[in-house]
């Protein structure tokens, strides 16, 4: 848990960035996983997959997702429709907000942008619902451009491969590592394989470093014990913390934001970094123990089924 920053001195010298993206690019090639959001490059179609991907699992995403472009094929025909049919279109995904987001960045997009997509970061997040990861995954996966973006789990592959075990970075400190480690000529592809390693090899509680394409230069490789004995230890925490969670949405009906939550439950993560709070908070919506939904960049977090929408 350093609060350095991770700069030139980390990795530039050393031959492993070199390694890593080779073996991971050959990785990702031989086995990507054929995702109906891989064949195109309309930033529509990368939209509404990166929005439906936020909080629902790839398989579930799919069919949804074919059904919903089949139903709106182009961003004029979703921004042209009642937004009560987009709803129904969203196909039972839930966090129904991101189907409203959705609508309103369509029409956005069709009033003010006649109908094409911004192409830079700074227009792209000025649209309802679109954070800093959907830009950068809307610029590089439709535009080819070189962007470095994270979600948790490029956060947690990151973190893994190139700053060990017992890190947890902070929000600029993965900025600056995931920009850092960005092949510029391969950017598409690069952060697709973060993805994908991050979804089928290097997961959250039980990575398959045996498995891995890059486990012999990663820095966490065979720490997994460590990593898990080192949670074992701290299962109390982890517990107090989650205990903490749900005791103060019980006094907040009607949710309260991530934010805010750090100020009520106190930063479990020592060294000030964001990533172990939004975690346990992943960790209880999986259990179904409080749901979170994304407001304007902002996460929200509530008991389930509490009337806040
Ligand atoms: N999760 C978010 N974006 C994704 C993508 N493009 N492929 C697979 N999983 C994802």
């Amino acid at each position: 848990m350093t609060q350095e920053t991770y700069g030139e001195r980390d990795f530039a010298r050393t031959d492993d960035l070199r390694v890593v993206h080779e073996r991971l690019l050959s990785w990702y090639a031989a086995n990507a996983r054929d995702l109906p959001w891989r064949r195109t490059r309309d930033p529509y179609r990368i939209l509404v997959s990166e929005v439906m991907l936020q909080q629902t699992q790839v398989e579930r995403v799919i069919p949804a997702y074919e059904a919903f472009l089949s139903r709106f094929p182009t961003i004029e025909h979703l921004a042209a429709a009642p937004l009560a049919e987009v709803i129904a279109a969203w196909g039972g995904l839930g966090y129904n907000r991101r189907a409203v987001y959705l609508w309103r960045a369509a029409r956005q997009i069709v009033e003010q942008h006649g109908g094409e997509f911004p192409r830079d970061r700074r227009q792209l997040e000025e649209l309802p619902g679109v954070g800093r990861y959907t830009a950068g995954a809307v610029l590089c996966f439709a535009f080819g451009q070189p962007v470095a973006f994270w979600d948790t789990n490029i956060a947690r592959v990151l973190t893994r491969i190139f700053l060990g075990p017992d890190h947890s970075p902070r929000r600029r400190d993965l900025d600056a590592l995931a920009e850092r480690v960005l092949p510029l000529d391969r950017a598409y592809e690069w952060n697709q394989a973060l993805m994908e390693l991050g979804a089928r090899v290097c997961t959250s509680r039980s990575p398959r470093c045996e498995q891995c394409p890059v486990r012999a230069v990663c820095r966490s490789v065979g720490t997994v014990g460590m990593v898990r004995r080192r949670s074992e230890r701290f299962a109390g925490s982890r517990r107090y913390y989650r205990g903490r969670i749900v005791a103060a949405l019980r006094r907040l009906p009607a949710g309260v934001s991530l934010h805010a939550l750090r100020e009520l439950v106190g930063d479990p993560d020592s060294a000030g970094g964001e990533l172990a709070l939004e975690e346990l908070v992943e960790g209880l919506a999986r259990d179904g123990l409080v749901e979170v939904r994304e407001e304007g960049g902002e996460y929200f977090v509530r008991l389930p089924g509490k009337p806040a929408d």
